[in-house]
């Protein structure tokens, strides 16, 4: 199968290596020239687990190249995968499907024999439907299906997600179609991975649905976190102990600073916005949002009241800084809203980041990076784990305890024992446990 990826941001790369190394030939494509020279240079412009070698290997192998053109990989293609960006629209939370569309446009102009045209974008239902039509305008004898194929896999584990999925979600009613990414996808069906067919309008939605879903997984523990901190019970326990029910399931269940992130944040708003528009009210995603909003910026106040209720003039020293561990993506990370509710409260912030640490300047430029978390701990009043990188599950307490002024730990993703901390002479906070 012979493959081009519109689009070398974070599902495109992943996506394009991943089929490179399931033995198609592929192409990957973008009109930042400074990437693609990057991309051949062997340079990846994202921090992914084993997406150099990944890539490194298939370019090894002259299955995979990058260009700025998308003309000749998408005249001889069987399958053309739009991958591009759907930021937030500025203002109203909707997806921004400027790229998306120019995409459609330029593909259209150079499509050659039977070709599949797949948005693997997220992107809101209907736009399938659009972007048939702005090629069948574009290019009127064009022989093209257009398919959704929405993306499921998590930064940090992207490549093992890519594949062995749980499934595969291919929308599109054409015979043709379906057999072209039925054949893209056959690797996996060794993997025993379910390809499930349906419309193009219900694969769409199947991917807001399932980002809005996790979203609100992870906002109803949160509250039950808040609730256990009262009653005196053990939110980990409660997540297990609901978790063993299969009609519930144990993943997405841990408690912590709220969800961040390039995808949940945003697929949830433009879900509501999408469901607006067709006067449907979907009251328990908008309250997902707003809960989730509000808890971000209660992080700081849980901070203060930790160091004794004033921050004003305390030192905080804050581990991990990207919303999540194994990427470097600061995008609506909980941190973020955390560090500026610290300074507002008149502290000085100090942070260390494994690998997010020149992202985290852009977007917090006004606080001091350190080079490791002991160096981030000399001095501070408090200190906060935000981030469970692997690299702070096992500190050196006592070496911890001794950098820092005051011995308050708050652990925003329960990665320590409560009981651990107090034999070290630790006050510890963490969340939905008693302590
Ligand atoms: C998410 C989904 O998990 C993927 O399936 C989806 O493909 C992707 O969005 C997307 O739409 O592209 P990702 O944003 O990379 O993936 O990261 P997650 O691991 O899902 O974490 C999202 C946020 O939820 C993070 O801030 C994380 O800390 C938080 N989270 C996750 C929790 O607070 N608790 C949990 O139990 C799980």
């Amino acid at each position: 199968m012979r493959i081009a990826m519109i689009g070398t941001g974070y599902v495109g790369l992943v996506s394009g290596a991943c089929f490179a190394d399931f033995g198609h030939q592929v192409t990957c494509v973008d009109k930042d020239v400074g990437k693609i020279e990057a991309l051949r240079r062997g340079e990846i412009p994202i921090f992914e687990p084993g997406l150099d070698a990944l890539v490194a290997s298939n370019v090894k192998a002259k299955r995979l190249d990058f260009t700025t053109d998308l003309k000749a990989p998408v005249a001889e293609a069987d399958a053309v995968f739009i991958a591009v960006g759907t930021p937030s629209r500025r203002g109203d939370g909707h997806a921004d499907l400027t790229y998306v569309y120019s995409a459609a446009r330029e593909i259209a102009a150079a499509l050659s024999g039977f070709t599949v045209v797949v948005t693997k974008s997220t992107v809101p239902v209907g736009t399938g439907d659009e972007v048939e039509r702005l090629i069948r305008e574009a290019n009127p004898s064009a022989e093209v299906v257009v398919a959704s194929n929405p993306e499921f896999l998590r930064e940090g584990a992207a490549i093992r997600d890519f594949k062995f999925p749980d499934r595969i979600v291919v929308g599109t009613d054409d015979e043709r179609g379906r057999k072209v990414l039925g054949d893209v996808y056959r690797p996996l069906s060794l993997n025993q991975a379910p390809l499930m067919f349906t419309a193009r309008r219900t694969a769409e939605l199947i991917k807001y649905a399932a980002n809005a879903f996790l979203a609100t997984k992870i906002t109803f523990i949160n509250e039950i976190a808040d609730l256990s901190e009262k009653v005196g019970a053990d939110v980990q326990q409660v997540a297990r102990g609901i978790g063993l029910d299969n009609r519930i399931g144990a993943k997405f269940l841990h408690a912590g600073p709220g969800f961040g992130g390039s995808c949940f944040p945003k697929d949830t708003r433009a879900l509501v916005k999408i469901a607006q528009d067709h006067d449907v009210q979907l009251r328990i995603v908008e309250a997902v949002l707003g809960v989730n909003d509000i808890r971000k910026r209660a992080m700081a106040r849980k901070v203060s009241n930790a160091a004794g209720g004033n921050l004003r003039g305390k030192t905080v020293a804050v581990l991990g800084l990207t919303f999540k561990p194994d990427t470097d993506d600061m995008r609506e990370a909980p941190s973020i809203p955390l560090v500026t509710g610290l300074l507002d409260m008149g502290a000085k912030v100090r942070a260390h980041d494994p690998v997010g640490m020149e992202q985290a300047k852009k977007e917090l430029p006004e606080i001091e990076y350190c080079a490791d978390p002991y160096e981030c701990a000399r001095g501070a009043d408090a200190l906060v784990i935000v981030t469970e990188w692997v690299q702070f599950r096992a500190l050196d307490l006592a070496r911890l305890k001794a950098e820092m002024a005051q011995p308050v730990v708050v652990d925003l993703r329960n990665i320590y024992r409560p009981e651990d901390m107090a034999a070290h002479g630790f006050t510890y906070e963490s969340v939905g446990r008693v302590t």
